[in-house]
């Protein structure tokens, strides 16, 4: 087969497999089995197969699915929640959503919808919600949506709806609570529009039309109506239309008017005090002003108009020194957000309830204010440093139930809240206290149920800093320290604390008697810190206690008590600690098995001690080892191991053993030589490398006979290898090769060698077998062929253990030859052991 033909057959199987993808695998994610499924951006024109009818929540955005027709979703029932973004939708056939009766949220945003017919929504009988933003709707008019009677919420922002004109089937939407109608192109507001809301009024309706390009709205357009909202943000590009505007809408009553602009839309770009004049013909309880950019003291009359009004929000504003204007309010509620000032507001004798002064910036110093009737005040998330806190003198008031200075900079406890003896909530996380260990500064306040103290820099050194706080319910106190990192008996008078937080408090100890004194406790955190053991015994009289959070610490086991002290504990967080997972531990960690319901993900409670356990579930530790005692593991293993150690010396140094058992005799015998090699010259090179090396050079040293270097010059070759050769050498090795079997000369050697032998009676050849040698070469030499069927013969091996065994039993053999009298030989075993033990 051509490569090329090949090439193209794989690149079509590939384009199949790569077609077959949306169908065949799985495209959706299961969110929640069965209720919930994710399909996202999958290239599907249809729901997929394997969505179960049982699917309550389906998100199918970002699909193609261009066309809805008859009964598209009359297969899921149960569905709530139906997000179509994007889905390319141009049109939506009559009954498209038929059987969905339990549908609450259908989300069509930013579909081009050409054609939608008039009976598309039918069906939709618990329909809620509808998101009908950025569809091309024109027209209120012509959106099907009359019979939608359980409507709460319309949004029909971004299109190109050119009039407010609600149609007739308002009158039928009795349930509806919000319009948005925001970034649309109305630009006129009749009186004639809002007919319907004078027929039927919809008294919870909150309508948004911020982003519109309003010029006029005809004055009575909203005379006698009642809405609980009106927004109104960016829809105006001047001052000018925006006075007369807000003159028209005379007569309006409202809960609350939301009036201002975007961060991103600003339009007005002066402001004065005439703007705002027609407030006064409104009736509005909450007035909210958003992103003004120029807003300032010329703007103070306007403010009269605002005297009626039970609250006012600032937020984003930027104000020289907002109490120009404020100090005419005589409303209960002001709230200051993200605002820019240069001065913090000088409120006094204000009839405020509730104060908020919350992101504000510009201002870094609090300064005192007097508001005899405020109850409620926030402070949180400006930055600023108080130089003295708290007392009435400071805050104005007897009556403050809820102070929250939280996310502020350094605050001085000065006085212990003298005169505000009502407070009932108070926190201050994240700002730094000082002076909170100097004397029991909430000793008045004796209502006080939550006070939060986390992150203060609180370096807690002072017994009695909670005294007096009898109805404190919740105390929060993370990110805090104890002098020697031990919770000492602090909380003697929280008799009605529930909550606890002592969480990243470099805790390592708890005094005995910490816990003694609040029985009501039901919530304890004690993560992030440095405990080392699980100690319950503080605990024994926490009868209520039920969550207990030790996860994050250094726990290796508990103190052995465990669960006695903690009989009504559900839930123990003992995650992220360091478990010793050893039998030294395991009624502990038996402990932890039979009460696992208790314990938050107990699977992932791991063992960090001993090593081999490293990272594994401390449910896997398994105790069936821990019958036997300590010692006679350790005795067996250090047996086990001195035994492999003394076989291990033994095997290694089996020669010098061996040698220094004979070692006295061992020269005694009359031979110089311990053997004469016979070999043939072709295999010197073996002899000289291998042969000479390891046996003259190694543990016991050998002396060989070599006629290259020991034979005498100037004696006859014969009468040499008769004198040096073999009377002077206790063995003979013959190397016996193809070479050897080749050359008389070794032959020769051979033949003298055996006479030798026979009359010495001295059993002493040992052969080698240098190479393989194929029988019909060696039956030549029928005598050397007898000899090797006969004896035993080594075989020379060239690798690491071949070699290794061929050394060993070469040298055996060489030992082997009784140097000494051969009556010494039965003493030879004595004199081994001897030389062990000895040693
Ligand atoms: C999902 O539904 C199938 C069929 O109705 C059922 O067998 C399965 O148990 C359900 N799974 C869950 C998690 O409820
Ligand atoms: C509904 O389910 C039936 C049977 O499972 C199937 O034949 C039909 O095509 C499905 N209808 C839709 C609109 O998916
Ligand atoms: C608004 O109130 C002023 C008096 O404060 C009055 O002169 C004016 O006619 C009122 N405008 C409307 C439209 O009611
Ligand atoms: C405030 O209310 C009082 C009494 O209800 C009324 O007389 C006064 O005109 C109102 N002021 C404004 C600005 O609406
Ligand atoms: C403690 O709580 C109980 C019940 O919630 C309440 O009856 C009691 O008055 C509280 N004690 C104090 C000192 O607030
Ligand atoms: C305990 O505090 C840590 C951090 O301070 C927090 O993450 C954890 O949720 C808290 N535990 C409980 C049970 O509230
Ligand atoms: C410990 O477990 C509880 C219960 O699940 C959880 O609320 C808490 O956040 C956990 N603690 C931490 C530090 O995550
Ligand atoms: C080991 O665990 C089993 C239960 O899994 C328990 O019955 C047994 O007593 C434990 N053995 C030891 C030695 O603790």
């Amino acid at each position: 087969m051509a490569p090329t033909s090949l090439a193209g057959i794989l690149i079509t199987a590939m384009a199949f497999l790569s077609c077959l993808r949306p169908e065949s695998w799985d495209p959706c994610v299961q969110v929640v089995p069965n209720i919930t499924y994710q399909c996202m951006d999958q290239a599907l024109n249809r729901i997929p197969d394997n969505i179960p009818t049982s699917a309550k929540i389906l998100d199918l955005s970002f699909n193609p699915l261009k066309h809805l027709s008859r009964r598209s979703f009359s297969n899921f029932s149960e569905l709530q929640v139906l997000d179509l973004s994007r889905c390319e939708i141009k049109i939506i056939e009559d009954d498209a959503y038929q059987g969905l009766h339990n549908l609450c949220v259908l989300i069509l945003t930013g579909n081009p919808i050409q054609s939608l017919a008039l009976g598309a929504f039918s069906g939709l009988s618990s329909l809620q919600k509808l998101v009908a933003v950025e569809i091309n709707l024109e027209y209120l008019e012509d959106f099907p949506i009359g019979h939608l009677k359980t409507l709460k919420e319309l949004n029909v922002a971004h299109n190109s709806i050119k009039s407010l004109k609600l149609p007739d089937y308002f009158a039928s939407l009795h349930n509806l609570e919000h319009l948005d109608l925001s970034n649309n192109q109305i630009q006129n507001i009749h009186h004639k529009d809002l007919k319907v809301l004078h027929q039927v009024p919809l008294l919870k309706l909150s309508v948004d039309l911020s982003l519109n390009p309003i010029e006029i709205i005809e004055p009575g357009a909203f005379r006698e109506i009642k809405l609980h909202e009106l927004t109104m943000r960016s829809n105006f590009n001047s001052k000018d239309v925006m006075k007369t505007c807000i003159q028209g809408l005379a007569g309006l009553k409202t809960d609350r008017l939301v009036l201002g602009e975007y961060k991103n839309e600003r339009n007005v770009e002066k402001f004065d005090k005439f703007v705002l004049e027609g407030l006064c013909n409104l009736t509005i309880e909450e007035f909210h002003v958003a992103h003004f950019d120029y807003f300032s003291e010329n703007t103070i009359d306007s403010f009269n108009c605002l005297a009626n009004v039970s609250a006012i929000s600032l937020v984003s504003l930027n104000l020289d020194d907002p109490s120009y204007f404020l100090n005419n309010f005589r409303g209960q509620q002001l709230k200051l957000v993200n605002c820019r000032s240069n001065v913090f507001p000088q409120l006094r004798h204000l009839p405020l309830k509730k104060f908020v002064y919350t992101e504000n910036k510009g201002v870094s110093t609090f300064q005192n204010i007097e508001l005899p009737n405020l109850e409620f005040l926030d402070l949180s998330n400006n930055g600023l440093s108080f130089k003295q806190c708290c007392s009435h003198i400071h805050l104005g008031t007897n009556k403050l139930m809820h102070l929250d200075m939280s996310f502020n900079d350094v605050i001085n406890i000065g006085k212990n809240f003298l005169g505000l003896e009502k407070l009932e909530y108070l926190d201050f996380q994240h700002s730094t206290l000082k002076g909170i260990n100097q004397f029991s500064v909430f000793l008045p306040l004796k209502n006080l149920y939550y006070l939060d103290i986390s992150y203060t820099h609180t370096h807690v050194d002072f017994y009695g800093i909670f005294s007096g706080l009898i109805s404190l319910q919740v105390l929060k106190m993370a990110g805090n320290s104890f002098q020697d990192n031990n919770l000492p008996n602090i909380f003697t008078e929280l008799a009605n604390l529930t909550f606890l937080d002592l969480s990243k408090c470099q805790l390592q100890q708890i005094s005995l008697k910490a816990f003694n004194s609040t029985p009501r406790l039901q919530l304890l955190n004690m993560s992030h810190n440095n405990f080392m053991l699980l100690d319950t015994l503080p605990y024994k009289l926490l009868y209520s206690l039920q969550v207990l959070d030790y996860s994050f610490n250094h726990i290796v086991a508990s103190k052995g008590q465990e669960l006695q002290h903690l009989p009504n504990i559900v839930s123990l967080n003992l995650t992220r600690n360091e478990f010793a997972c050893s039998c030294e531990h395991q009624s502990f960690l038996q402990w932890v098995k039979d009460q696992q319901q208790l314990f938050v993900e107990v699977e992932n409670m791991l063992c960090t001690t001993p090593l081999y356990m490293q990272g594994m579930p401390l449910l896997s530790f398994r105790n069936t080892t821990c019958g036997m005692s300590k010692t006679a593991i350790g005795v067996s293993v250090f047996m086990v191991l001195m035994v492999s150690v003394v076989v291990f010396l033994i095997y290694k140094f089996y020669f010098h053993l061996m040698l220094l058992a004979g070692c006295k005799k061992y020269h005694r015998g009359g031979s110089t030589y311990d053997a004469f090699v016979i070999y043939s010259s072709q295999d010197e090179d073996w002899v000289r490398n291998e042969l000479v090396k390891n046996l003259e050079e190694g543990v016991p040293r050998f002396q060989l006979c070599l006629h290259y270097r020991d034979f005498i010059p100037g004696v006859a070759i014969a009468a040499n290898i008769i004198q040096e050769g073999f009377h002077k050498s206790r063995k003979v090795i013959v190397v016996v090769s193809r070479h050897f079997i080749q050359s008389r000369w070794c032959i020769f050697e051979y033949e003298i060698a055996q006479t030798w032998q026979f009359l010495s009676s001295r059993a002493g050849i040992i052969f080698i077998i240098l190479q393989k040698i194929e029988k019909s070469l060696l039956r030549q030499q029928v005598e050397l062929y007898r000899l090797l069927n006969r004896n035993t013969y080594l075989e020379w091996e060239d690798n690491a253990l071949g070699r290794h065994i061929f050394w060993r039993r070469l040298k055996k053999a060489l030992l082997d030859g009784k140097p000494w009298n051969p009556e010494e030989t039965e003493d030879s075993e004595n004199n081994h052991q001897e030389a062990t033990t000895s040693n």
